[in-house]
């Protein structure tokens, strides 16, 4: 009798044990969720420092869309923009404890972090975004990502909000002497900085929320930017003389928590990096067909565009500034070598 109570207790505890781990599958969050669909049940956070109407926002939506169709419906993205999540610094610290699982990062801040990720930043290396985006498939860029695993981050893609250009108060640029003594805004990151202290001029670090109202005040006399941001803040009302520089590029690095990576099968990360991969390629020829749109809407409101064809008035800084971060970074001397090609 006492032997059937036992085998009866032992038979209800297997059944216990085997609900039990049906229903578990950590989600990205540590919920403990099963799905009938053959695999773990994740929703995952991302998160991104720009507005809705941003084409890093909208490539976010579209990686929500394709890991959903990927996973047959297991794995689902929240997506936290305009910094909701805080600063970059605080994005980049959740990722690493694995409380956010993807965040869109400016390269310029993690330029600040990684020395090769200056890479994009050296001076004149691109006439127009199609030649900037075709090094998203160079080694160095593919090394770039690797390296990021050193911060507790897999490094997945980059993607683009555009090539950078000056919008100044007054005049346009044709030479280093036009933006001599000017205070132009940038967004924080060495290998910019030192460009414009090169220059002459005097490179103003501020967050994006802040430059409206300096141009409209005269505390800075123009700005390093993208189109898409000139034309979704509207800077163009304090400052109408926009240069087609394109010194620079400017993307966005895309990094998933390893803590988060490390939880997934094998088969869910190829997934994750497929529906990437997708979003990724999707969201680059975005931001090439929004360089011309938002150019011509630019037009519209009366800026006055003049495009610096002829960069060689520029040649002996660019060249100072690649040489010395070629010399510091062997993946940035590699980046510039197949920039060449
Ligand atoms: C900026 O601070 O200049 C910026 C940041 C993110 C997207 C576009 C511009």
């Amino acid at each position: 009798m006492k032997k059937m109570r036992i085998m009866r207790l032992l038979v209800m505890l297997s059944i216990l044990v085997i609900i039990l781990s049906a229903c578990s599958g950590n989600n990205a969050n540590g919920d403990e969720k099963s799905s009938e669909k053959g695999g773990d049940v994740y929703t995952f956070k991302v998160s991104h420092v720009t507005q809705e109407s941003h084409v890093w926002h909208q490539t976010a939506l579209k990686f929500g869309e394709e890991l959903e169709k990927l996973s047959d419906g297991r794995m689902k993205l929240e997506i936290y923009p305009a910094s909701q999540l805080g600063l970059e610094k605080d994005m980049a610290q959740q990722l690493e404890t694995g409380s956010l699982d993807f965040g869109f990062l400016t390269n310029a801040y993690m330029s600040t972090r990684q020395d090769s990720l200056n890479a994009w930043f050296m001076p004149f290396t691109f006439k127009n975004l199609e030649e900037a985006v075709k090094m998203r498939e160079s080694e160095a860029a593919k090394q770039m990502l690797e390296d990021l695993n050193s911060q507790g981050l897999v490094g997945l893609d980059f993607i683009f909000a555009g090539n950078r250009h000056i919008l100044m108060k007054n005049g346009h640029v044709s030479s280093p002497q036009d933006l001599k003594g000017k205070k132009i805004r940038i967004i924080g990151s060495p290998a910019i900085q030192e460009f414009l202290e090169k220059v002459g001029a005097g490179p103003t670090a501020m967050p994006l929320s802040e430059v409206y109202t300096s141009l409209q005040t005269g505390v800075i006399d123009g700005i390093d930017i993208d189109l898409d941001a000139l034309v979704t803040e509207k800077y163009y009302e304090n400052a109408e003389n926009l240069t087609l520089t394109n010194h620079i590029t400017f993307p966005s690095v895309i990094v998933m928590s390893q803590k988060t990576y490390d939880k997934l099968t094998t088969e869910d990360q190829e997934i994750v990096k497929k529906a990437l991969k997708a979003a990724a390629d999707w969201g680059v020829q975005e931001a090439i067909q929004r360089e011309n749109k938002n150019l011509e809407e630019l037009k519209k409101h009366g800026v006055k565009v003049k495009e610096l064809t002829d960069t060689s008035a520029f040649d002996s800084i660019a060249k100072e500034v690649k040489d010395k971060y070629a010399e510091k970074s062997p993946v940035i001397k590699k980046f510039l070598e197949e920039a060449k090609q």
